[in-house]
């Protein structure tokens, strides 16, 4: 009976909306979507981390979660410092009036005030409250930086591979990306850069730590894009702006300090979060900083505020404001991470596969043993190892692998390495 009236149910939709169902066919046949054109080409392009991601899903429900090595997603697995825990229990046994109220669309004072003194100690340089605009998160914050520098067909140079995301971003803006090649080794390939500047160039983005290869770009290599930048302004009669995207940059190994990027060029912008070394993603907290020697710095600073409240973020996380801003020296132990780099990295060296070794990042990014990345990492998915081929960061030939996960699961997926680097004759006895 219930079944009955269910098909009844069903018919009478379909009557009512008759017209509807015929208008839909009709457009889909003429090529009129719902959709965007620019939405329909990126979801047919659909990111290689989502699909890898999607097909790891389904081995999961296949094998048992515990039979599945998933390297595919850059999702830090260790828990936010206990300090964090507390601090949000004390807020809420002790709520502050007003404190899930609407705010200055850069956020609250008292952390820009904070991060300012910590930015300031880091640089040298005289940061104050009005040089930062709070974000949700990083991507956030590259979309706002991204709005306020863009025109429509402005180029932006990234240095690749690089992380995918940075095309989208760089288009919601109207902006264009220039892709230029990094070194062998996965550094600034400085003359590649100095090639792809020209009229349209309104800024570079680089990313260091780097997602996908964990490489850190040094001085010497900052200093000379500095100088580049500056001799270009001038031949120009314009202004270049470097944006750092700065992710990950307490996940540094090695004792290494990470060069400051704002100590080199006057007109940068760095972008960071705490999605990474406070273990937080899913809270979407970051900031834009803006160097206080920046060219026309209240305009700019105005532009990045509107940005904030038109792109509909109108401003970051409040709770997560207050959270964060007394741990801006705090991070997870870095340590795991440099731990987990070292069994993964030593152990795929051994194995024979080619790897430039991360400073930095939670990533490693092997050379394919063959030419094809996606016939590759289909023969280690068939070990139930899931990674993401190097085409998904602009470099086809290499295949990336996300360790922010168990040591275990690297432990119990290394076996599956060795047998295919034995099939493709990696193994040197
Ligand atoms: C290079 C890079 N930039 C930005 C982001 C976005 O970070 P957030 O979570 O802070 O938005 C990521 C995230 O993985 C990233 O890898």
């Amino acid at each position: 009976m219930a079944f009955l009236f269910q098909v009844l149910c069903n018919l009478e939709f379909v009557l009512a909306h008759r017209g509807d169902i015929r208008e839909k066919e009709f457009r889909k046949e003429n090529g009129r979507m719902a959709i965007s054109k620019k939405v329909k080409g990126a979801l047919n392009g659909a990111s290689w981390v989502r699909r890898m991601f999607e097909e790891g899903e389904e081995l999961k429900r296949t094998y048992g979660e515990e039979n599945v090595f998933d390297f595919s997603l850059g999702n830090p697995n260790l828990e936010p410092p206990p300090s964090l825990k507390k601090a949000l229990k004390d807020l809420a046994d002790h709520p502050i009036t007003g404190m899930h109220r609407y705010m200055a669309n850069n956020g609250y004072s008292e952390t820009r005030k904070v991060i300012a003194e910590y930015l300031s100690e880091e640089s040298g340089l005289p940061f104050e409250e009005k040089h930062i605009v709070m974000t949700v998160g990083a991507a956030g914050g590259l979309n706002v930086i991204l709005k306020a520098l863009l025109d429509e067909g402005d180029e932006v140079i990234v240095p690749s591979p690089y992380f995918m995301e940075f095309k989208f971003y760089i288009e919601n803006s109207g902006g264009q990306i220039h892709l230029v090649e990094t070194n062998e080794d996965f550094s600034l390939n400085l003359k590649e850069i100095e090639k792809a500047i020209g009229e349209r160039t309104k800024a570079i983005l680089i990313n260091s730590p780097n997602n996908p290869t964990g490489v850190v770009y040094n001085r010497e290599s900052l200093e000379k894009l500095s100088d580049l930048l500056k001799r270009k302004n001038k031949v120009l009669g314009k202004t270049i702006h470097l944006i750092t995207d700065e992710a990950y940059r307490r996940i540094v190994f090695d004792g290494i300090e990470l060069p400051i990027p704002f100590r080199y060029y006057p007109h940068t912008l760095r972008v960071t979060s705490h999605s990474k070394d406070l273990s937080l993603p899913g809270e979407r907290i970051g900031y834009v900083a803006v160097s206080p020697l920046c060219e026309d710095l209240d305009e700019m600073m105005a532009a990045l505020v509107f940005a904030n409240r038109t792109l509909g973020f109108v401003n970051a996380p409040a709770l997560m404001q207050r959270l964060v801003a007394p741990l801006q020296r705090n991070s997870v132990n870095i340590r795991i991470y440099e731990e987990k780099r070292d069994l993964f990295y030593n152990a795929l060296k051994d194995f024979g596969y080619q790897i430039i070794k991360p400073q930095g990042a939670f990533y490693l990014f092997p050379k394919a043993p063959i030419e094809d990345d996606v016939a590759f990492i289909k023969e280690l998915q068939s070990k139930r190892i899931l990674t993401v081929p190097g085409r998904g960061f602009g470099k086809p030939g290499y295949f990336r692998l996300a360790y922010a996960v168990d040591k275990k699961v690297i432990e119990r997926a290394l076996p599956g390495f060795k047998e295919v680097a034995e099939k493709y004759g990696l193994m040197r006895n």
